[in-house]
């Protein structure tokens, strides 16, 4: 990925799309500044001509120095709305990028990065980012240009004295340079550790029950303090640094102007220059300082903003979840076959998860996983989703490999119930519908019905309209699991997954529910993750994963038969129940 940043930087990509509208800017800017120009040299001649005591002139000039005046406004206008069109057009841009990318990337490079890091790139890197668009541009592209016609100006007025006031500049860019350059190293350092920071807060707001009920609320508050005291320590760095910048920014400001006076006044005395020519001269020297006087600023906001597009980047090359195009046949013998699978998060088979895996689910089979926890249950549905590719294998969905599914169709065609549920801060009907968005009202109903939770709703005082809160806190553990499983079941696929959907409901509640499942989802291919034995019992087959491998497998009076790991873990839960 770093080698991808540096070869192509995909910040540019964005910025280009309004490279018109800056182009425009950039023109606009040429003519403002012919406009300043030309302004000095009307008031040096009009300074002369009423020191000459030239009133036909004098007037002629004066009416010149306006017309000028009334072009300036507007063209100045028009430039400041279009920079500003083209700085925010940017911005929306660019979040409109990065958001994207976070929604459509890989699942594994959005559990890499803590969301607290993701939420700082997308406000405190940006609004560094803007910094650089709305002020920083806007000077760069003025500056110079204006630079250049004063300069042809002064040498075309007095070259003897333009070379005098010229010999300080160049040492002066030169001390501002060196020493803004640390403040780019502090800055992607301080908004590492904001990023950090953040992480911590995000922690701190999910995991606040945990928080409480532990007692870590002091451990936590001096883990977010530390954290933030490290980037005020960075902080002050990158400070102390542009505070030493401001007594270079003084001397470049007066050594120019002091030497234009002495050696220009004297230059009057021997009528070498005239009074108005000196005036302009003062002026020039405005036009010449500004850019030394602003160039540190703009370097250093240069390198703050260099230092977070790094950070965003990353984010912006960041490849797209690969999908191919198959979108699958009505014709298939099996819904999900798994050949000589290897698979390993951290890519490195030493470490993996399924070790040459096998496994053929016939179409229209109620199978069951069990294992115990960490041997790659959870795993396998992710494998089944797409939403991770072995390393070596093949996971084929209905008789394709998932690497050539159309991701979209293949997701759309199973339904599941995740072992973590989440339901978005909306309402119990929302978060129903989002199983299939284009549900109808009864529709919605009938799944609430199947997963038993439709009473419950109704007895809300505001029904299907109760809004859930953050966290889903205002249900129970049991209630979002009913919830999560109508949402998968208003959708009409051909393989439903159920990874632990009904662990939090008592012995009872699960086995009504899973009868009322079993006679609804007739001829489907189901697959069920339990840990409690008695949930599934009555499956087809139960397939056993020990160490990354199928154990055993057979039904669950087969299984008990041969006294392998099935019979162990159902005796023990059993001793369990019964202790
Ligand atoms: N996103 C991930 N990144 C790295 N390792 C992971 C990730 N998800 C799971 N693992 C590891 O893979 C192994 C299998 O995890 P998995 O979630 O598939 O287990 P499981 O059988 O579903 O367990 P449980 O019954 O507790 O839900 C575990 O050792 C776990 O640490
Ligand atoms: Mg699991």
């Amino acid at each position: 990925m770093n080698k991808e940043i540096s070869v192509y930087n995909k910040l540019y990509d964005v910025v280009r799309r309004n490279l018109f509208v800056l182009g425009v800017v950039a023109v606009l800017s040429i003519l403002v500044a012919f406009l300043n120009v030309y302004l000095i040299k009307f008031e040096k001649e009009i300074t002369d001509a009423a020191i000459l005591k030239n009133k036909g002139l004098f007037k002629g000039l004066l009416i010149g120095v306006l017309v000028i005046i009334c072009l300036k406004i507007p063209v100045e206008y028009i430039k400041a709305y279009l920079f500003g069109k083209f700085a925010e057009k940017t911005l929306m841009d660019l979040r409109i990028e990065i958001s994207k990318k976070l929604i459509f990337s890989p699942i594994n490079f959005i559990e890499k990065n803590a969301a607290g890091d993701f939420i700082s790139r997308l406000t405190s890197d940006i609004s560094i980012v803007a910094g650089f668009f709305t002020s920083a541009l806007d000077q760069l592209l003025y500056h110079p240009v204006v630079f250049i016609i004063g300069l042809i100006y002064a040498i075309h007025l007095n070259w003897k004295m333009t070379l005098i006031s010229f010999a300080i500049i160049p040492i002066t860019i030169l001390i501002a340079f060196i020493i803004s350059k640390p403040v780019e190293r502090f800055t992607k350092k301080q908004q590492d550790l904001y990023g950090n920071t953040n992480a911590i807060f995000q922690d701190i707001i999910s995991g606040i029950s945990v928080i409480k009920v532990f007692k870590l609320e002091r451990y936590f508050y001096k883990k977010f303090e530390n954290s933030l005291l490290k980037s005020f320590s960075e902080g002050l760095k990158s400070a102390k640094v542009e505070t030493l910048l401001e007594p270079v920014k003084t001397i470049i400001q007066l050594g120019p102007v002091l030497l234009v006076i002495l050696t220009g006044g004297a230059m009057v005395m021997k009528k070498q220059l005239t009074f108005g020519g000196l005036m302009a001269f003062i002026e020039l020297m405005n036009i010449f300082i500004a850019p030394m006087n602003i160039l540190p600023n703009i370097i250093n906001s240069y390198r703050k903003a260099a230092a977070a597009s790094k950070r965003l980047n990353e984010i912006l090359s960041q490849y797209l979840e690969e999908s191919g195009s198959e979108k699958g046949f009505d014709e298939y013998e099996y819904a999900v076959e798994f050949e000589d699978v290897w698979f390993s998060y951290e890519n490195d088979l030493e470490k993996a998860v399924l070790k040459n895996f096998n496994l053929k689910i016939k179409r229209g089979e109620k199978i069951a996983f069990v294992g115990s926890s960490g041997c790659g249950k959870s795993t396998i549905v992710k494998l089944i989703l797409g939403m991770y590719k072995p390393q070596k294998g093949c996971v084929k969905v209905f008789g394709i490999p998932t690497s050539r599914w159309n991701l979209y169709s293949l997701r759309e065609k199973i339904s599941v119930v995740n072992q973590d549920i989440y339901l978005f801060p909306d309402t119990i009907f929302e978060n129903i519908k989002y199983g299939r968005y284009s549900a109808t009202y009864e529709e919605i109903i009938e799944a609430a019905r199947k997963s038993e939770i439709h009473e419950f709703i109704m007895s809300l005082p505001r029904g299907f309209e109760t809004e859930l809160k953050e966290g889903s806190v205002n249900v129970s553990g049991g209630q979002r699991q009913r919830i999560a499983i109508a949402r998968a079941i208003l959708r009409s696929s051909d393989v439903y997954i159920f990874d632990e959907a009904t662990s939090a409901l008592d012995a009872d509640s699960e086995n009504n529910i899973l009868k009322t499942l079993n006679n609804s989802l007739k001829g489907k291919t189901i697959i069920t993750i339990a840990h409690r034995f008695s949930s599934i019992k009555n499956v087809d087959r139960i397939i056993v994963i020990d160490r990354g491998t199928v154990a055993e497998e057979g039904s669950h009076d087969d299984l008990l038969c041969k006294k392998g790991i099935y019979y162990q873990l159902y005796t023990a839960q059993l001793m369990n129940e019964l202790v």
